[in-house]
């Protein structure tokens, strides 16, 4: 964390409430004139900068933002880091896409040299989202794992991932050679990097159908051995895919896709679902019950044509599924949790559920991070919470200037970010206080 006391001033935003139960300006906390103050790594106070500064130790640079967003990192809650070198695949489905695109790039992981810089790049390209968590699903090699972890701890980052495990419909050489095997490799793995740094290792059962039933035993037997792991995996993204995993585990044994798992031991908090597009009632159902979150990817959903998600579903008051955004590289076409957050709203549109840019940016923060049961500890600027933010710049291009110059609110505000805003919005990304990226590459504080 950091040493000493750090502190930045400009518009702080955060959510204090969910804003799909509540309403919007319930859940949104917003200062004009903030402070943000972060002691060894942790926000200790946000608040206004009139009553704060004069509490600040002496000694203390404040830097300014003044016209700019100061909100908590973004948080992403799926993606594949071992895809970002096959973004942009042309004219496939899921399991076609897996097949001719996926496997042969993933299976190149099983030699550390690749690995290494691309977990490099997957890292630094996060930083300039604006992501400072994420949830990430590494290859089978476990020197996969090693190297995303060695780059994610040098920067400070708290980053979640884990060995994909898989031993069936899928080249030899990208399957793990027995349940046995993968059980020691993730083993051996959870010890090295969990608790490591900032490091959260996640079970990462690819999904059922590349799973046999002993695979997913051992991703139930590892996750619970292990306390504090996380779980990923996919759930009924396409329609094949679900057509083919009822094959394969059918009824009236498991009742639908979402028993498989339940099954296994997979559900429960903590354990976090990618896509969930194609689900029944009983399905959600089982997912509140069990206090399993989602990952809702748009991009992904929209370029491999699996489906529209729906989120009037999951934010049903009665049984409401924690939701958080995922970029889902490289089904997914962008790292930028803004474009994501763009996509979610037109399918949103397309659903009949558009969401506000309060919506929006609590999906892409506070979301993912109760999906992942980390919302103690990153998602928000409240006192408490490590010291992970973004800097918002509302001017950042011609356009987002013209067009964020007289709107009336807040909320309209996040809206037209979320919605034209990519990496260029994002002008400093820090974590646990301390400057991670900055956009004009110009490190110094600048005069307040
Ligand atoms: N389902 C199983 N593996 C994958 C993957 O790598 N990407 C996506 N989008 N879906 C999957
Ligand atoms: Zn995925």
């Amino acid at each position: 964390g950091c040493q000493g006391t750090t502190a930045v001033r400009g518009r702080l935003v955060w959510f204090r409430d969910d804003p799909f139960l509540t309403s919007s300006d319930e859940a949104l906390v917003y200062v004009d004139d903030g402070l943000l103050v972060c002691h060894d790594g942790k926000i200790v106070a946000a608040g206004d900068h009139g009553r704060l500064v004069r509490d600040l130790p002496p000694g203390v640079t404040v830097e300014s933002y003044r016209d700019k967003l100061i909100l908590p990192g973004l948080v992403g809650s799926h993606a594949h880091y071992v895809q970002v070198r096959i973004i942009a695949e042309y004219g496939e489905e899921l399991l076609d896409w897996l097949r001719d695109y996926v496997y042969p790039e993933e299976r190149r992981f099983a030699d550390a040299s690749y690995a290494r810089p691309i977990a490099a790049l997957f890292c630094d390209e996060l930083l300039r989202n604006g992501t400072t968590t994420a949830m990430v699903h590494c290859a089978t090699s476990p020197q996969s794992v090693d190297a995303l972890f060695e780059e994610s701890v040098g920067r400070g980052m708290r980053l979640v991932a884990g060995k994909v495990l898989m031993d069936r419909k899928a080249p030899s050489d990208v399957l793990d050679s027995s349940p046995e095997q993968a059980y020691e490799e993730s083993r051996k793995l959870i010890e090295r990097w969990h608790g490591v740094g900032r490091s959260v290792y996640a079970v990462t059962p690819r999904f059922a159908y590349t799973c046999s039933s002993e695979m997913l035993r051992v991703a139930g037997a590892l996750w619970r051995e292990h306390p504090g792991t996380l779980l990923q995996t996919h759930l009924a993204e396409n329609r094949w895919e679900v057509a083919k995993v009822a094959e394969l585990f059918p009824p009236p044994r498991y009742r639908d896709y979402v028993d498989v798992y339940e099954k296994h031991g997979l559900l429960g908090p903590g354990a976090v679902f990618a896509h969930a597009v194609h689900l029944r009632k009983r399905e959600w159902e089982r997912l509140h019950h069990t206090g399993s979150g989602v990952s809702h990817c748009p991009t992904s959903n929209l370029f491999l044509g699996s489906g529209l998600f729906r989120m009037k579903r999951a934010a049903r008051r009665s049984r409401r599924v924690p939701v958080g955004l995922g970029s889902d590289v490289a089904g997914g076409t962008s790292l930028s949790l803004l474009q994501t957050a763009s996509e979610a709203y037109k399918v949103g549109a397309l659903r009949g559920y558009p969401m506000d840019g309060v919506k929006l940016f609590y999906l892409a923060t506070v979301g993912s991070a109760t999906a992942m049961r980390l919302d103690h500890l990153v998602g928000s600027l409240e006192p408490g919470h490590e010291a992970d933010f973004v800097v918002l710049d509302p001017a950042a291009t011609p356009q987002l200037d013209a067009r964020t110059a007289d709107v009336d609110s807040v909320n309209d505000l996040l809206f037209s970010l979320a919605v034209m805003g990519d990496d260029r919005a994002v002008l400093a990304t820090y974590l646990a206080g301390r400057l991670a990226h900055r956009r004009d590459a110009c490190p110094g504080p600048l005069p307040v």
